[in-house]
């Protein structure tokens, strides 16, 4: 949620390469742009835009050091004045996350002299209130972090000062750095075409940079800190569009490999997490939008794997269940980012309690790999996507290995998953595409989709809905498959689309139930059916019908906003990583 990106080094354009990696980051967030270039005279240049930064062809003042940030709004509206980067006196300064007590400090007489609605303001406000009682720029960072409530990365500039300071708590912060210069990032796409060396900044610590000299320290104490160089294994291509049209759909063709690289774990590691599941008196699975929808799945492999029942809460209302987690309770975290604030805050506060933590991440270094007991990787590549595709695929093929380990099948478990994993290789083709592009044409008009779906599918059918109102802003719900009659069946009218998912014969007679109300059945299952007036094939997978049959969903919602004209990688008002809760 909000992209920061900013580079101290040599070249004297560096206010179009922040541009250019800020353009890499827009997936987590789109309102609105801003870049600073410290310039020759040591002052500080500053451009800010709304909109996305993506059509920009800014043309920079020259300078070796520059800041910028793609902006998800939290406080104020989306407007210039609001837009990062925000200055105060000397100090300009971008921000990702939440300054919570930052009204703490607005006495009426500053209220009157700040020129934005954001807690933004406030950070650089209180930075150059400290350089003015004569701190050391340094000092008057930590000075101000020390003060900051809640989670944040910053990245900070001051007049005469060369060199960009930087510090988190809970918002990630990367460091890229190459043999004369250095990049500061949200996420590594953003400086991939430069270097593939990195540091990790951790929670509560800060950093000066200028040029390839990086100076670590604590923001508690001021004590200094030696950090490794750590080679990332990304590949550049992986987080390019390449011959796509969008990362949407690149990213649902890399499914074809995604499916296997996932449980690409030896059955060791597998093991590890078993043994906290199998140690503890019950599990609680936290994730957010896709992510809760798999956890949901998840629930059927396990009771049908290895007879266990776990517990699936979105983690936005955990709260209310937080009483039950002790040290004998299993937290399983699957998260695309790794940065969830939702979810983050419930493990951050159960591992206080004692509870162990088992995380399935996309990205190594987040902060929910981080305070893991037992960290499994989906290495899925990076996922730039707004809506989740090939993560949710690789998490659900992780989580049923999982399960099968659980039950003491994990050969069984890896096998059904290889099998499927070259199903879904040979399903994705052109062809295919075109089929469902055809069936997108017939229904894209439609003002309701409703989708049904049993067992696993049943989570599936409310996954659908989630990748279909996300991308193509198509109002869309999903049903457990013998509910559509408890009610929404009386929106049934003639022509009104129902995607069936699933082809066994209590699923087929819900369906039937809906056309004969005048439903057009668009049937997603390995078998036709004569109830079918479309129909999508996929391939038969006992036991994880549910990650076969959700891909041509995604691919119906791609084709869905690309035929209204959308842009289905950045989706209004949504935003790829939400570091804010
Ligand atoms: C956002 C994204 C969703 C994602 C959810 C959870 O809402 O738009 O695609 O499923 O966050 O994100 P996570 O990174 O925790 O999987």
């Amino acid at each position: 949620m909000c992209g920061i990106f900013a580079v101290s080094g040599t070249q004297r354009n560096a206010g179009e390469r922040v541009l250019e990696g800020l353009k890499k980051l827009e997936y987590r967030g789109y309102d609105s742009w801003g870049i600073a270039v410290r310039i020759e005279n040591n002052t500080v240049n500053t451009i800010k835009k709304v909109g996305k930064i993506s059509t920009s062809t800014e043309i920079f003042p020259e300078g070796t050091e520059s800041l910028g940030h793609s902006r998800w709004a939290t406080h104020g509206k989306v407007t210039q004045e609001n837009a990062h980067p925000h200055r105060s006196g000397k100090v300009t300064l971008v921000h990702n996350g939440i300054f919570e007590n930052y009204t703490d400090f607005i006495t009426p007489e500053i209220q009157k002299n700040l020129l934005s609605e954001t807690d933004t303001e406030v950070i650089a406000l209180l930075i150059d209130t400290f350089l003015k009682k004569g701190e050391l720029p340094e000092e008057a960072v930590r000075k101000s972090a020390q003060k900051m409530k809640g989670r944040f990365a910053i990245l900070v500039m001051i007049d005469d000062i060369p060199g960009i300071f930087a510090a988190r708590r809970g918002s990630p912060l990367i460091l890229g750095r190459t043999e004369t210069e250095t990049f500061i990032a949200s996420d590594i796409p953003a400086f991939l075409s430069e270097t593939r060396i990195v540091n990790y900044l951790d929670d509560g610590e800060m950093v000066y940079v200028k040029g390839n000299t990086l100076q670590f320290s604590k923001i508690s104490t001021g004590e200094s800190l030696i950090k490794r160089d750590i080679e990332v294994p990304w590949k550049m291509e992986e987080s390019e569009k390449g011959k796509f049209a969008h990362f949407m759909i690149k990213e649902i063709f890399d499914q074809k490999s995604s499916i296997a690289s996932a449980i690409n774990h030896s059955d060791e590691d597998i093991q590890k997490a078993v043994k906290i599941l199998q140690s503890t008196n019950g599990s609680y699975f936290l994730a957010c939008g896709t992510a809760n929808k798999v956890c949901s799945a998840a629930e059927y492999f396990f009771a049908n794997q290895a007879g266990r029942k776990i517990n699936v809460v979105p983690s936005s209302e955990m709260p209310n269940f937080e009483k039950f987690i002790h040290q004998k309770t299993a937290l399983v975290a699957v998260s695309q980012s790794g940065e969830t604030a939702d979810v983050l805050e419930i493990l951050e506060r159960g591992k206080a309690k004692g509870a162990r933590i088992i995380a399935i991440t996309n990205v190594e270094s987040s902060s929910i790999a981080r305070i893991a007991d037992v960290h499994l990787p989906l290495r899925a590549g990076p996922e730039k996507a707004v809506a989740s595709t090939k993560a949710a695929t690789a998490q659900m093929a992780l989580l049923y290995l999982l399960a099968t380990a659980d039950a003491g099948k994990i050969t069984e478990g890896r096998q059904t998953l290889l099998a499927l994993a070259a199903n879904v290789n040979d399903l994705l083709n052109p062809r295919y595409e075109e089929k469902v592009q055809i069936i997108a044409e017939k229904i894209v008009k439609a003002p309701n989709l409703f989708i049904i779906g049993r067992n696993a599918l049943y989570p599936m059918a409310l996954e659908s809905a989630i990748k279909i109102m996300e991308v193509s802003y198509v109002h869309a719900q999903g049903f457990a498959a013998g509910e559509m009659k408890h009610g929404p069946i009386a929106l049934i009218e003639e022509g009104s689309p129902c995607l069936v998912l699933g082809g066994d014969e209590e699923t087929l007679m819900n369906a039937m139930e809906l056309k004969s109300r005048g439903a057009r059945i668009i049937g997603v299952s390995p078998k036709r059916s004569e109830i079918f007036d479309e129909w999508l094939k996929v391939p038969e997978a006992n036991g994880i019908q549910s990650i076969a049959t959700i891909i041509p969903v995604q691919i119906l919602a791609y084709k869905l906003a690309v035929l209204k004209g959308l842009d289905p990688d950045m989706p209004r008002n949504l935003a790829k990583s939400v570091t804010v809760k």
